[in-house]
């Protein structure tokens, strides 16, 4: 996902956009630039690669300047090459400009300005917008209304950050989908497109709205509509959370956020947050009476939270829940109206398949509740109700602390549905009590992390490796493999345990390692009987199971005593050790992995 960064105040902005993108830099991106205001001059930097190439080339040569913009770029139009990173230009280098999103009538603007002279350097859709801003000053236009003119005619999702030599310290923006925020300091002002990269900076912050436009100088910040009436917005203060952003002496940011989990959980399911309700909003209390049917939705990881959140909830009370992939969801194969309770599962809040569902859910009359790790994220405002994780900001691309903190939430809301819904008591007061045991057991299974090390060298080498479980056990093995893919790119596949005799065993054979979870005491048999089938195919098989289970001639590695329903959160954490681990002794980059962005904004 791109990310922007502007900065406009007494300071040099160089250094400070830098900082912003390095801030950025989880996100996912293969390009980065700055622009920066001096005098007369816009100079830029831009390159592809990381951060640090561009930090390299900005100390070889400074751009001075107290005003200018920066940007991440995760190619969509056009590859990542120097000519397509942002910033994006006019031919007389008068105006700069960063987008995070996508023009979709780009091919009809780039039409129109080639007709009316202008020529193009890059390939992508951004470069539109400098040249329809310059056409616009060129027609008699200021800088401001130039801009507002501009982002009318741009249809998609965008935003957008601009400065132009003519218009001294100002920086617009303008927000149509995905996010921007606006910092205010003392005599600076700052844009991003999430409060993380500038919350080191100031505690508060504008969030900008969709069809609104922010004009900042140093000492000022207003904000309009498209056509230019003033808004009137009230600042929010950025809490921040306690879990430090650095890697913390962690060789890297994965393996210091799966450390992080026992003290997130702790946070998440003791104190003043009582397992009966989770902000007894009487307003959502009554909603949820009069739900007919709940859809979890979520991607990828998040997907993999909501299954085991609709595992929790049918276990609890008799609802009609569901776990949807959010990208399958808008696409109407679902039932959905006023009686629908949807909650979405999402750690940025942004990805665009999580919010497209729940936008197609909300105009069927849907109430949509967010479970988001990013406050003031679309998500979070777009929802009828949200609940923060408080994870702290989750750096690695590799989902992990979120995860399990998306869980807890899950659970609690789960208990919170029981009360509602007139639930099984007895089964609420056995999670309530599982649930004081999670922080202990999530500690002791990170006592495996030795363990894990030594049997990652046995998978570096692997091409395909098979991950089986049943129930939620299933759910643990998905987000295994997942984590596994994701950082080593080996090919990691998950099957419901009993599913594999229907076909995928065909693919077991002595070079497929298979990996077992097995943590609900009445399926020990099956698992059995199952792993029997893969190791006289010549499979090499481990099993995490609780101690004092065994399987034949299967290494079986012990977990913590615990319920099997919160076994999901002891289970997961040495498949994530292992993944990490395997990844490391591939030399692969964990933090970022190729291809992969932090969060999605595309669909
Ligand atoms: C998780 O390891 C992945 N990076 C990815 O699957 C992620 O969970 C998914 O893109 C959803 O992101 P979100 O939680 O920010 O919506």
């Amino acid at each position: 996902m791109c990310g922007i960064i502007g900065y406009t105040g007494k300071s040099d902005a160089e250094p400070v956009l830098v900082e912003g993108l390095r801030h950025l830099e989880y996100r996912g991106y293969d390009s980065a630039g700055i622009a920066v205001l001096n005098e007369d001059k816009i100079k830029i930097h831009k390159s592809t690669g990381r951060v640090d190439t561009l930090a390299d080339i900005c100390k070889n040569s400074p751009l001075r300047g107290c005003t200018g913009i920066g940007h991440t770029r995760w190619a969509t139009h056009g590859r990542a090459s120097a000519a397509n990173s942002h910033p994006h230009t006019n031919s007389s280098k008068t105006i700069a400009v960063v987008h995070n999103g996508i023009i979709e009538n780009h091919t009809e603007l780039r039409q129109f300005l080639a007709d009316n002279g202008y020529k193009f350097v890059s390939e992508t859709d951004s470069e539109v917008i400098p040249h329809l801003l310059d056409y616009h000053i060129k027609s008699g236009g200021d800088f401001k209304e130039s801009f507002l003119k501009t982002v009318r005619e741009l249809k998609g999702s965008f935003a957008i950050s601009a400065v132009c030599r003519d218009a001294g310290d100002k920086i617009l923006s303008a927000r149509k989908g995905s996010p921007i925020v606006i910092g205010e300091g003392e005599g600076e002002m700052f844009v991003s497109s999430d409060i993380y990269s500038i919350s080191d900076k100031t505690d508060v912050i504008y969030v900008l709205g969709d069809n609104e436009v922010a004009e900042i100088s140093r000492d000022c910040v207003e904000f309009s509509d498209f056509d230019g009436n003033k808004i009137t917005k009230t600042p929010s203060e950025i809490k921040h959370n306690s879990y430090l952003e650095e890697a913390g002496g962690y060789d890297h940011y994965m393996l210091k956020e799966i450390h992080e989990q026992p003290r997130i959980l702790k946070s998440l399911l003791s104190g003043e947050k009582t397992l009966s309700d989770i902000k007894n909003t009487p307003f959502l209390a009554e909603r949820v009476k009069r739900t007919d049917k709940i859809y979890l939705l979520g991607c990828g990881t998040a997907y993999n939270a909501a299954m085991t959140g609709g595992i929790v909830m049918r276990y609890l009370c008799p609802v009609n829940v569901c776990a949807v992939m959010a990208s399958e969801f808008a696409g109407g194969f679902y039932d959905v109206d006023d009686k629908t309770l949807v909650i979405a599962v999402t750690q940025s809040g942004e990805t665009a398949d999580t919010l497209s569902a729940m936008d197609f859910a909300a105009k069927r009359g849907a109430v949509t509740v967010a479970i988001t790790n990013t406050q003031y994220s679309r998500a979070d405002t777009e929802s009828d109700f949200a609940f923060y994780t408080r994870c702290g900001r989750e750096v690695s691309v590799a989902s992990t602390k979120a995860y399990t903190a998306q869980l807890a939430v899950l659970y609690s809301f789960g208990v919170f549905l029981c009360n509602c819904l007139g639930g099984d008591v007895k089964r609420a007061e056995e999670v309530r009590e599982a649930l004081l045991k999670v922080t202990a057991d999530v500690h002791l299974s990170l006592g495996l992390e030795e363990e894990m090390k030594t049997l990652a060298g046995h998978y570096a080498g692997c091409r395909d490796i098979y991950y089986i479980g049943r129930g939620s056990d299933f759910v643990t093995a998905t987000e295994g493999a997942l984590k596994m893919k994701e950082i080593t790119y080996i090919h990691s596949e998950a099957y419901p345990m009993g599913e594999l005799k229907h076909g995928p065993i065909a693919l077991i054979d002595r070079d497929t390692p298979v990996i077992a979870v097995d943590c609900h005491p009445d399926l020990h048999i099956k698992t059995e009987s199952n792993l029997r089938e893969v190791v006289t195919r010549g499979a090499d098989a481990v099993c995490f199971c609780p101690d004092g289970i065994t399987h034949n001639g299967v290494r079986c590695i012990h977990l913590p005593e615990t319920h099997w329903i919160t076994a999901p959160f002891s289970s997961v954490v040495p498949l994530q050790l292992l993944a990490y681990y395997t990844s490391v002794a591939k030399g692969c980059d964990v933090d970022k992995p190729r291809n992969l962005a932090k969060s999605v904004t595309v669909e």
